[in-house]
């Protein structure tokens, strides 16, 4: 099999395998970060929106499911997830797990192998509702080096 072929069926088995709650998830529009050459971008991003096209709505009070897709080039153990809201100084989204291995990501994580990070995204109540161009990177902490980084934009409705 081409890796090509190899993901479109990864990508196709990341629809059927998963529960992905009262949404179904949808290809979103992403970014790559600042310094791409720092880490990779993913091939693809999913995310359960409460709408079809556009920006991804999420629900205030709601849990939405991210899965990113993407071919890390370095080898890590131990990986270090975050999520902010790019303002004009980073915001941490508030009641994130930064701990990325386990359920939301098959470690060791192993460079050129195709890779999933499935995070659940709770949105707190207290958020304003408003349009958010988040950041999320995935970061090796022994090494502090970047494995993959994408930004993308969120409603909060
Ligand atoms: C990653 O680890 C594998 C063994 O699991 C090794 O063969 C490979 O050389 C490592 N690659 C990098 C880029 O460190």
């Amino acid at each position: 099999m081409t890796s090509r072929k190899l993901l479109a069926v990864v990508l196709l088995s990341s629809f059927v395998c998963a529960a992905w709650g009262t949404f179904s998830p949808r290809r979103i529009l992403f970014a790559q970060c600042d310094y791409p050459e720092h880490s990779v971008k993913p091939k693809a991003v999913f995310m359960t929106c409460a709408n079809n096209r556009g920006v991804c709505e999420v629900r205030a009070g709601g849990s939405h499911t991210l899965r990113a897709i993407f071919v890390p080039k370095i080898n890590s153990s131990d990986v270090d997830s975050y999520v902010r809201w790019n303002s004009w100084v980073e915001v941490q989204l508030p009641g994130q797990n930064r701990d990325a291995c386990g359920e939301a990501l098959t470690c060791p994580v192993v460079a050129n192998d195709i890779t999933r990070f499935t995070y659940n995204l709770d949105i707190q109540n207290f958020w304003p509702r408003d349009e958010y161009p988040v950041i999320w990177s995935l970061t090796d902490r022994a090494t502090d080096q970047e494995i993959v980084c994408f930004k993308f934009r969120i409603n909060i409705v």
